[in-house]
């Protein structure tokens, strides 16, 4: 069985301030593996909301945290809903919130889900399959100019333009079914020399089409200012992001409810009225240990921000 292992807990309890009688949503449940530890954090009466829109994942909370199921709602949904969540579950404010944001180490390790380039699987990509597009959609429907975009601005890929050409020429012989398809034409696309020494060709592709099929960015944009209107004062929010586009999200929008004010930098006093909601207690952004780095490498890239509601 695939065990998620989850990234710098010491510091997301430490920064989340479990109290005994506090409520707390974790926005990624995956495996449970942070849940456990507020739910541990903030008994005996702590009552944790965990959000997670795989099924999969949830099945694997259910029997790992069951012994808490007492203090324990588990719902499937996005995250982005989150006040509507909150709404269904007659609860007004939270003390703290945890996004643990991206795919877990279920998806990446298992063989039918589509995440990876090292199964030949077929090209699906969706966290939650109750949605309608998958990557096999993107990849197949998208035009030249479309694919190029999201390969750009999703993967920071250079090579964009060549591995768009690449894919919409390759589909006039058929659709491209397969992770191993595509990564073999992602591979041929960019120049040998070109090739990166230390990720597979396809890697930055293949996030990009992830990003696209599950609407990450959009998501985590949505969530943030929800969240911190759901935050009781002195609640704090906690996000650990996995690429620079998603910490470059936290970071902005972090600033910008800190400051609240929404008006031009050239205006002589403050006419939108909008007041600070939010105190940024990580002024850089938290990463893990060498210890924990070489014990878990996938945590290498981890950056976890916080901030306390006012
Ligand atoms: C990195 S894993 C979280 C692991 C978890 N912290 C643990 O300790 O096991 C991210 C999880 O968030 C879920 N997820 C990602 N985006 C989501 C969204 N918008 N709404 C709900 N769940 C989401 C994924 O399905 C995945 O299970």
């Amino acid at each position: 069985m695939i065990k998620h292992i989850p990234v710098m807990t010491d510091e997301v309890i430490k920064f989340l301030n479990c109290k005994p009688d506090g409520i707390y949503v974790d926005g990624t449940l995956g495996g449970g593996g942070h849940t456990a530890q507020i739910l541990d954090a903030s008994a005996p009466t702590g009552r944790v909301i965990g959000i997670d829109w795989d099924e999969d994942a949830i099945k694997a909370a259910r029997t790992e945290l069951k012994d808490y199921s007492q203090r324990l709602t588990i719902v499937r949904e996005n995250f982005a809903n989150i006040k509507e969540i909150m709404d269904s579950l007659t609860i007004k404010g939270v003390d703290g919130i945890l996004l643990d944001l991206g795919v877990s180490s279920y998806h990446l390790e298992s063989q039918e889900r589509g995440f990876s380039f090292r199964f030949d699987s077929p090209l699906d990509m969706r966290m939650d399959r109750r949605q309608g597009e998958s990557a096999y959609d993107i990849v197949n429907k998208y035009s030249c100019g479309q694919l190029e975009d999201i390969i750009r601005k999703f993967g920071e890929e250079r090579w964009a333009k060549k591995i768009a050409k690449a894919i919409t020429e390759r589909r006039r012989h058929g659709p491209i079914a397969t992770t191993k398809e595509l990564s073999d034409l992602v591979s041929s696309a960019i120049p040998k020399r070109f090739h990166p020494t230390d990720i597979h060709p396809a890697t930055k592709t293949f996030q990009a089409i992830r990003i696209a099929v599950n609407d990450e960015l959009n998501n985590l944009k949505k969530a943030i200012d929800d969240c911190v209107d759901l935050l009781f004062p002195g609640g704090r929010i906690a996000i650990i992001s996995f690429h620079s586009l998603e910490d470059r999200i936290v970071k902005i929008s972090f600033r910008r409810i800190e400051k609240g004010c929404t008006c031009p930098d050239d205006f002589p006093r403050c006419v939108c009225g909008k007041k600070p909601r939010l105190s940024i207690v990580t002024k850089k952004p938290v990463t893990p240990s060498l210890q924990e780095i070489s014990k878990n490498p996938r945590a290498r890239s981890a950056k976890l921000r916080v901030g306390e509601r006012l």
